[in-house]
C-alpha cells in the first residue's frame, strides 16, 4: 500500500459557465512528499485545492484521496475523509470571535471525543508547535499576518492530518517569517511524514519546499518535475516563474 500516491487526480475537467479552468488533468503526488503548484493568478489552484477536500467535485474525472475515490464517497464518508487533511488558508481564515486557542480547539471539539482539559492541551501544543506558546487566550484580531499564518497552521495541524494543504503561505509575510513558515512545513513533512501540496508564487519557497513543482496554465499542468528540472525547462511559463526570484 506504500505505493499508493496520497493524491491522485485523474483526467479531472472543472469548468464555472464558459469558464473552463481545470482541462483534463492528471497527476500523482507521492506520500510524504512536498508538491508545490505554480501559476498564475486565477489559473485554479484554489479550485485545485478544492477538490482534494471535496469542497468542489469536478465535472468530468476522478480524484482519488490514499486510493480511495472522494467522489465516490457518502457524506459521512467524506467528512471523516477530510479529518485527515488539513487545509491552510490564504488568509488564514481564522474565526475572529473566539480565542487564538480556541480557533484551533475547534475541530476537536467537533470531532473528538477528548474531554475539555485534553483538548486545551492539545491545541496549547500545536500553538508551540508553531511558535505561539503562551498566545492560547489572545484574540485572533491582537495577532501580527506572519502570527495569523501560524495560527491558522496550527489550526490545520489539530487532528494531525496526514495530508496539508497550504494556499499560498507567503503571501502577505515577510522574507524572513516567510522561511520561518517554510521551515514548519518542511519539518511536518520530514519529522511526521505530512504530505504537503503547497500553492505558491514564491520562488525561493518554491525551492526549499518542493520535491516536485508543477506549473498550471489554462487549465493543464504544462510541466512538473524537481527544481533542477524547472530550471533546465524550456516551457515558456516555467522559464518566466523560475527567473523572477524576487516576486511573491
Ligand atoms: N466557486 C466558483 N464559482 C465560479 N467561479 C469560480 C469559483 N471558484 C473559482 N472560480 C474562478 O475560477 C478561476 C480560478 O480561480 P482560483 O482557483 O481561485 O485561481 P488561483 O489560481 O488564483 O487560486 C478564476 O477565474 C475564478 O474566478
Ligand atoms: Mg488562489
Amino acid at each position: 500500500m506504500t505505493d499508493t500516491p496520497a493524491i491522485r487526480f485523474e483526467r479531472v475537467s472543472k469548468a464555472f459557465g464558459a469558464l473552463k479552468v481545470l482541462d483534463d488533468v492528471s497527476f500523482d503526488i507521492t506520500r510524504g512528499t512536498a508538491f508545490c503548484l505554480l501559476g498564475r493568478s486565477g489559473t485554479g489552484k484554489s479550485v485545485m485545492l478544492k477538490h482534494i477536500i471535496g469542497l468542489l467535485k469536478p465535472d468530468h474525472g476522478r480524484i482519488f484521496i490514499d486510493g480511495a475515490e472522494i467522489t465516490e464517497l457518502d457524506s459521512h464518508e467524506l467528512t471523516r475523509l477530510r479529518l485527515r487533511i488539513g487545509f491552510l488558508f490564504q488568509n488564514a481564515a481564522l474565526f475572529d470571535s473566539i480565542s487564538v486557542g480556541e480557533n484551533v480547539a475547534f475541530t476537536m471539539r467537533r470531532n473528538t471525543k477528548h474531554s475539555d482539559s485534553m483538548i486545551r492541551e492539545i491545541a496549547a501544543q500545536k500553538l508551540a508547535a508553531v511558535g505561539l506558546d503562551g498566545q492560547y487566550d489572545k484574540m485572533p484580531s491582537a495577532l501580527s499576518g506572519g502570527m495569523r499564518k501560524r495560527a491558522g497552521l496550527a489550526r490545520a495541524l489539530a487532528l494531525d492530518p496526514s495530508i496539508l494543504l497550504v494556499d499560498e503561505p507567503s503571501a502577505g509575510l515577510d522574507p524572513i517569517t516567510s522561511r520561518e513558515i517554510d521551515s514548519l512545513l518542511m519539518g511536518l513533512k520530514s519529522n511526521q511524514g505530512v504530505t504537503l501540496v503547497v500553492v505558491t508564487h514564491n520562488i525561493p519557497s518554491a525551492r526549499r519546499i518542493g520535491d516536485e513543482l508543477a506549473m498550471l496554465h489554462e487549465g493543464k499542468i504544462v510541466a512538473r518535475g524537481s527544481v533542477d528540472e524547472f530550471d533546465r525547462s524550456d516551457d515558456k511559463m516555467v522559464k518566466l516563474f523560475m527567473q523572477s526570484e524576487g516576486s511573491g
